[in-house]
């Protein structure tokens, strides 16, 4: 067993002086609107990038922004503790997802406020929040004790929430320079208020857009309606057979590489507090859905999906408009489980989309992104030390839980630079990531920098022994 911390009490007084600060600094980084999927806020990422790079070397890091063919990537070294020392990779995701739509926002999007609790703005739990307090967590042990007990790399990319389509060539390129012996990620939510979680694994993704083309323009829906496909119903034909009544995906071989979940991981999430009536409220739809046989965190963690993201077609203002549109265009997303994988199921979606596309129209399948699914193994020092470092912040050992979500990077630092990655993340259920109002707890913004600070202390310590 390992013995429980506490958060070491030098470190502790630090964060308590400089809570105020790290708050403050905090909203100046929320207030960049750093969007990656939008062209017009490229200088807002960069101008994140920056910002982050100063933070770190005004903690005592070397900083260095590098570019990439999309927003940069920021690269902070400290390599005080020396070659025999080990390495802690800190990942984290300085852009944010668009804050569309504007008017459902309390406070606006770019404009932090805290209320009752919560620091409100787009990017604070997802995930500047939670990259910027292993900041701090670091910045504490490098001002009170002018040293870090491991060595440790900080990489901040720009493009998490388009599917990091450049880190994978970037972490082949730097392989060497990036050489680690564990990576730790915030950019996740705890079980429940209170309640620390470790997560031991993602899913993966397969995002694709399915465009049907009828007639070479629009038409008269009176003049030629009747004797020209829609492309609007043959859109929702073609989708209504991606899913059998059973709720599973009905793609021929879409299900042939998903694994069995261990006996072991489906033991200890049965013994989780789930209430799924709640899970319902918390959602507000009127009923759940989904894959029968199996019970809510089943379907969220270990199951794969096909959902509809998006929908256009024809006529969708104020009133009514006589018209046969000429296309139609659904987004639709793949949520993947191991050992799926994303440029498989892309073809399988292509291949099935043309066998049930209905004549008289054309459709096409084009990939988005992907990312490939994760599951940890879990254990080794830089486990052990999380829990430690959980426990001794929160007073109560972590959970260990699973996610629907996708972080397409973990996968890649595991098989490119062969290093365990460590998911300890602090946002909440209802967080509304990706949506108006997002927020962080900002008892688990203080929490997460008293975590991370003592993570350091005993991962050097687990790898010494
Ligand atoms: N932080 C999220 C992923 C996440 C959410 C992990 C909740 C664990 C708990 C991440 O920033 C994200 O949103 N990822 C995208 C990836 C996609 C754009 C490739 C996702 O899951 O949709
Ligand atoms: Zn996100």
């Amino acid at each position: 067993m390992t013995p429980v911390a506490s958060v070491p009490a030098d470190l502790d007084q630090w964060l308590t002086a400089h809570q105020g600060d790290a708050v403050d600094e905090l909203f100046a980084f929320l207030r960049i609107p750093s969007v990656s999927a939008r062209s017009e806020h490229a200088g807002d990422c960069r101008t994140a990038a920056e910002w982050l790079a100063a933070r770190l070397s005004h903690a005592g890091f070397t900083t260095e922004i590098m570019d990439t063919p999309g927003h940069p990537v920021v690269l902070g070294e400290w390599r005080g503790a020396g070659p025999d020392a080990p390495t802690l990779l800190v990942y984290g995701h300085y852009d944010v997802q668009p804050a569309e739509p504007l008017e459902l926002w309390t406070s606006p999007a770019f404009e932090p406020e805290v209320r009752d609790g919560r620091i409100y703005a787009r990017g604070s739990v997802d995930d500047k929040g939670q990259l910027y307090l292993h900041v701090k967590a670091l910045e504490a042990h490098l001002a009170v004790r002018g040293t870090l007990p491991v060595n440790v790399i900080v990489l901040a990319e720009g493009e998490e929430e388009v599917g990091s389509v450049n880190l994978e060539a970037f972490l082949e390129q730097h392989r060497e320079r990036l050489r680690c012996d564990g990576v730790v990620i915030s950019d996740s939510t705890m079980f429940a208020p209170g309640v620390p979680s470790i997560l031991s694994s993602l899913r993966g993704l397969a995002y694709v857009q399915i465009d049907v083309r009828g007639s070479t323009s629009d038409l008269h829906s009176g003049m030629y309606g009747g004797a020209v496909v829609n492309p609007a119903m043959a859109l929702a034909r073609i989708l209504s057979t991606l899913h059998d009544d059973n709720g599973r995906v009905a793609i021929a071989g879409f299900y042939d590489a998903v694994q069995a979940w261990p006996e072991s991981v489906r033991a200890q999430m049965r013994t989780l507090p789930f209430n799924e009536e709640h899970f319902r409220d918390e959602v507000g739809a009127p009923a759940l859905g989904g894959e029968r046989g199996y019970s809510v965190l089943e379907r969220l963690w270990t199951r794969p999906t096909c959902e509809v993201n998006g929908l256009l077609s024809g006529y969708t203002g104020e009133g009514a408009k006589t018209v046969l549109p000429a296309v139609a265009m659904a987004k639709v997303s793949f949520r993947l489980v191991p050992d799926q994988n994303p440029t498989v199921v892309e073809q399988l979606v292509a291949e099935h989309v043309k066998r049930v596309t209905p004549p008289g129209v054309t459709a096409t399948v084009t990939p988005l992104h992907g990312g490939r699914p994760w599951r940890s193994e879990l254990g080794g020092p830089l486990h052990e030390a999380g829990v430690s470092a959980l426990h001794a912040a929160f007073g109560t050992a972590p959970v260990i839980t699973g996610e629907g979500g996708s972080i397409p990077v973990v996968g890649d630092f595991e098989r490119i630079l062969g290093a365990p990655v460590l998911l300890m993340g602090f946002g909440l259920p209802g967080e509304n990531a990706h949506a108006p109002d997002e927020w962080i707890s900002a008892e688990n913004f203080r929490q997460g920098m008293r975590a991370a600070a003592t993570l350091l202390d005993q991962y050097g310590a687990a790898k010494s022994r």
